[in-house]
């Protein structure tokens, strides 16, 4: 399939990747989503960058140099990492107050590095997912999704306010905000695309549990929304990120677009200098006043 030209001439030739979308008939009924890839046109949001907005497209691009030195050390991530994205993502939100979401996924590193076959046959054994096997980092998304709902955004709420850690202040509405940004340098092999939320409408979602980890802990089973493909949706990518630069993008606002879909995507023709993508995840709650 094709999909919707964005409004601006773009002097650059989108990208034709290839992503999975929800199939047309999956419902919430079903266990488990299937999914059936898609070819789409990515186009560069730098061209545009300038314009972004998270009332608008849903997602911006900030720049901000990580200090955090040791970025696979989980204790350092909550120390030091969290608290300097939390500033990034209260500027870029005009919210009063920002904090990380409370579960171990609320940071996360990923990699598009094949994994280990041992690690592929354990997988098949077990019918497990890579996030629960030990010392692997979990892989790119390949699926057309949004990870939130409003019911799975107040259930993380009440996680955090049970956090004896965090003090959640009086607030008018809270949102839950997202950043991905990548840990090296260019040329890379696979890396994150995103929709402009007003070209999603909402009879393109679909909802399904998505479990992360065990089940049965809190936190673990997200309600989220995979996306069925539409000829509607506006992609795109920011061409050549550096560890500087910071994907903001709106994870739940009542007060926003809530329909950023996202995926990663393998980058067509890469070329034999492209990194497998190493990007770092996190999730906050941002309270407005
Ligand atoms: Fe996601």
């Amino acid at each position: 399939m094709s999909t919707a030209t964005p409004p601006d001439g773009f002097p650059q030739a989108p990208l034709r990747a290839t992503i999975g979308y929800a199939a047309p008939t999956s419902s919430p009924a079903e266990k488990k989503i299937r999914y059936v890839a898609h070819t789409i046109d990515v186009h560069d949001a730098r061209q545009i960058r300038s314009g972004l907005s998270l009332d608008g497209e849903g997602f911006v691009l900030a720049e901000h140099e990580i200090r955090s030195a040791h970025l696979e050390d989980p204790a350092e991530l909550a120390r030091v990492y969290a608290p300097e994205i939390a500033e990034v993502v209260r500027e870029a939100t005009g919210a009063s107050y920002v904090v990380p979401q409370t579960t171990w996924w609320s940071i996360l590193p990923r990699t598009s590095e094949p994994l280990p076959t041992e690690v592929i046959a354990q997988l098949s054994r077990d019918g497990q997912t890579h996030y629960t096997v030990e010392g692997v980092t979990p892989r790119p998304a390949g699926n057309a999704h949004a990870d939130y709902t409003p019911h799975t955004a107040e259930e993380l709420l009440e996680l955090v306010r049970s956090d004896p850690r965090v003090a959640v202040p009086p607030f008018r509405r809270f949102g839950i905000y997202q950043t991905w940004h990548v840990l090296n340098d260019p040329p890379h092999d696979n890396t994150l695309a995103l929709a402009d939320s007003r070209s999603v409408h909402d009879e393109d979602l679909v909802t399904y549990d998505n479990i992360l980890g065990i089940p049965d802990e809190p936190g673990n089973t997200v309600r989220s929304r995979a996306g069925k493909a539409s000829e509607r949706h506006r992609w795109y990518y920011f061409s050549h990120l550096r560890t500087n630069e910071i994907i903001v993008f709106v994870g739940y606002d009542p007060a926003r677009p809530n329909n950023v879909l996202h995926t990663g995507f393998n980058i067509p023709d890469a070329g034999p200098a492209a990194r497998p993508r190493l990007s770092l995840e996190a999730r906050f709650f941002a309270f407005f006043e």
